[in-house]
């Protein structure tokens, strides 16, 4: 497996091996790598020839009192595992590589950005996309893997990549689950053994959540129902449960789009995120 840290060295890497004929797949990610990363790579695997792993933590994706200094890291172990997964190239830049001067050229997607996360992680998405646009032009990717944990910033790439005619393929891999049904997360090692334990009940609502909707349930009691749910946990507070059409994020006023249930919880100061996609033809 080849180590890239520069962004001259992986741009003219990525060209020679257009010029070569070569697919090139893509896995954008901040490190600290679990299996929903790992089966990205899978994902990527499927459809190219070389695949290019980047981690990067993206100072500019925290606000001010986010996790950014205390975000997990070990790139030694990361390496390991991607290199195990048939990882062909990792690109692990500085953030002085990736932010050299003062970034004065923001990608700013609209509407999609303003519910959910958005609405209290302010500049969170404006952070992503100007980074993974960034890497888009840095690895130059055929295929870029998205996980559908993060639903929300795959519907903000997505509409990116369309808007500005980006010529990347954008692929969705599903959420992948601890046995319990905790979404895999390189916050989880963060959570306290008894916060780790009672975090199940973010899936398991949402599970209910898409039971309750399937039998004909209202959307606003199956809300309500899930919120009292987490509620009744300790150490859990609730920041958002939504119901909203997928992928425009708009209000859901009848059935005639996929419906994304998305929540976020805290347990003291770990904040995490978990969704389930009901499709419109399940
Ligand atoms: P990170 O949180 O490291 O996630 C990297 C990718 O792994 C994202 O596409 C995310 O959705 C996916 N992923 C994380 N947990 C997953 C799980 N349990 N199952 C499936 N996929 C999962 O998301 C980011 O980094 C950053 O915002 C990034 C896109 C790299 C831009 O900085």
């Amino acid at each position: 497996m080849e180590r890239i840290s520069t962004v001259s060295a992986m741009q003219a890497r990525a060209e020679a091996l257009r010029l070569d004929g070569r697919r090139i797949g893509f896995i954008p990610t901040m490190g600290y790598l679990h299996e929903g990363h790992l089966s990205l790579i899978d994902e990527a695997k499927r459809d190219s020839d070389i695949t290019i792993l980047s981690i990067f933590v993206n100072p500019a994706q925290f606000g001010p009192n986010e996790d950014y200094n205390s975000y997990p890291g070990d790139i030694a172990r990361d390496e390991l595992l991607a290199e195990k997964r048939g990882v062909d190239i990792v690109f692990y830049p500085s953030v002085e590589e990736m932010y050299p001067h003062k970034q004065l050229t923001w990608v700013n997607v609209e509407t999609v950005t303003e519910v959910l996360c958005g609405a209290s992680r302010d500049g969170h998405f404006r952070g992503v996309s100007t980074v993974v646009a960034k890497l888009f032009n840095i690895v130059k990717p055929h295929v870029a893997v998205f996980g559908q944990k993060d639903a929300q910033q795959v519907a903000v790439i997505q509409k990116m990549v369309d808007d500005l005619n980006m010529n990347v393929i954008i692929r969705i891999a599903p959420i992948v689950r601890e046995p319990n049904g905790l979404a895999m997360s390189s916050r989880n090692i963060r959570l306290t053994p008894e916060d780790r334990k009672n975090a199940v009940i973010l899936s398991q609502v949402l599970f209910r959540a898409k039971d309750g909707i399937l039998k004909g349930e209202s959307i606003s009691s199956v809300l309500a129902a899930a919120t009292k749910d987490i509620q009744a946990v300790a150490h859990a507070d609730l920041e958002y449960i939504e119901a909203l059409s997928y992928p425009d994020l708009g209000p859901m006023t009848d059935f005639n789009n996929d419906l994304l249930i998305a929540l976020a919880v805290r347990f003291g100061n770990v904040r995490l995120i978990d969704n389930i996609l009901i499709k419109k033809s399940s």
